[in-house]
């Protein structure tokens, strides 16, 4: 019984650690702009994609990340599979495909119309150079 409590409490101390260690640890330019997009007048499909973007897309990082950095159609494809395949990213196949069909509609309807407004994906070195600035 009182090992089990001691289990339980380690694990739950254990717990913010484990959670920081999967979330990103660095400010990107685009996590500061708007968090949100008016879908109203995006298809019912995009719309309803729209949900499942939001919901699994701002577990490590604000959903402003993506909602304000331009890529290529081919490049989100490639990018929502890397972002698949962090630990613990809990994002199905199903659930990507979705993701990025959102994404590239998105892309070509709102940010290719103002393209300026928005900010061209980092490369990790660039990345990591604002890590080690940030801290
Ligand atoms: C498991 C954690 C995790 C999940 C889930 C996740 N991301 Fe990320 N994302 C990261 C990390 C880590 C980085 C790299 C930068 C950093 O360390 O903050 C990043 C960076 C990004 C960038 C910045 C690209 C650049 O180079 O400027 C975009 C855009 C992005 N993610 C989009 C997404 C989208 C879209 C989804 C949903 C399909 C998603 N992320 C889900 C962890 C995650």
């Amino acid at each position: 019984m009182y090992k089990a409590i001691r289990i339980l409490a380690a694990a739950a101390l254990s717990l913010p650690l484990f959670v920081a260690a999967q979330s990103s640890n660095v400010n990107l330019p685009q996590d500061k702009g708007p968090d949100k997009v008016d879908v109203s007048k995006y298809p019912a499909e995009q719309q309803k994609g729209y949900k499942v973007f939001v919901d699994k897309c701002a577990k490590c990082h604000t959903i402003a990340r993506p909602i304000n950095t331009t890529m290529t159609a081919p490049e989100w494809s490639r990018y929502v599979k890397r972002m698949m395949h962090k630990p613990n990213s809990g994002i199905s196949d199903a659930q990507g495909k979705t993701i990025y069909e959102f994404l590239a509609y998105d892309q070509e309807n709102r940010k290719e119309k103002n393209i300026k407004a928005f900010f061209p994906s980092l490369s990790d070195e660039e990345i990591e150079k604002l890590k080690a600035s940030q801290h």
